[in-house]
């Protein structure tokens, strides 16, 4: 269960300078589970955002196309992917792909990916021109 993966990567991440840990799971179309959390520096713009690391590992694994994405944090509300992440989900995404935002109390919010990143910027200008 993405959940269940989510929240025990959420443990390791690396964040001494926010204290703000972040775990991702993605699944992808043939029904593997990739997963990442934010690695932190203390050169800080060098940080890292847990759906990034998530997204390398698919890729590393050859696997291009996401279907469902589960990202947890020890907030109070659900924990909203940054703007770049938002991007970053869309590259790989169709546009009704779910994304679950978690607390880690248990607390759950689902909008798809157009609803993350409206009107978005994709390989579709390229060919469109
Ligand atoms: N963070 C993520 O990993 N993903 C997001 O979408 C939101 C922010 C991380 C980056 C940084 O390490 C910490 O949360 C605080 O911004």
């Amino acid at each position: 269960m993405l959940k269940d993966i989510a929240k025990s990567v959420w443990a390791n991440a690396y964040a001494p300078y926010s204290k703000f840990k972040v775990g991702v799971a993605i699944k992808t179309i043939d029904g593997s589970v990739f997963s990442g959390v934010n690695v932190e520096n203390a050169a800080y713009p060098e940080g890292t955002c847990a759906e990034a690391a998530a997204i390398a590992a698919m890729c590393a694994a050859g696997q291009r196309e996401i279907v469902e994405v589960y990202v947890i944090a020890d907030c109070k509300e659900p924990v909203p992917p940054c703007g770049g992440c938002r991007q970053k989900l869309a590259e790989f995404s169709k546009p009704d792909v779910p994304v679950t935002m978690a607390t880690i109390a248990g607390k759950e919010k689902t909008i798809v990916v157009s609803d993350l990143l409206p009107g978005s910027f994709s390989k579709n200008f390229f060919t469109n021109k």
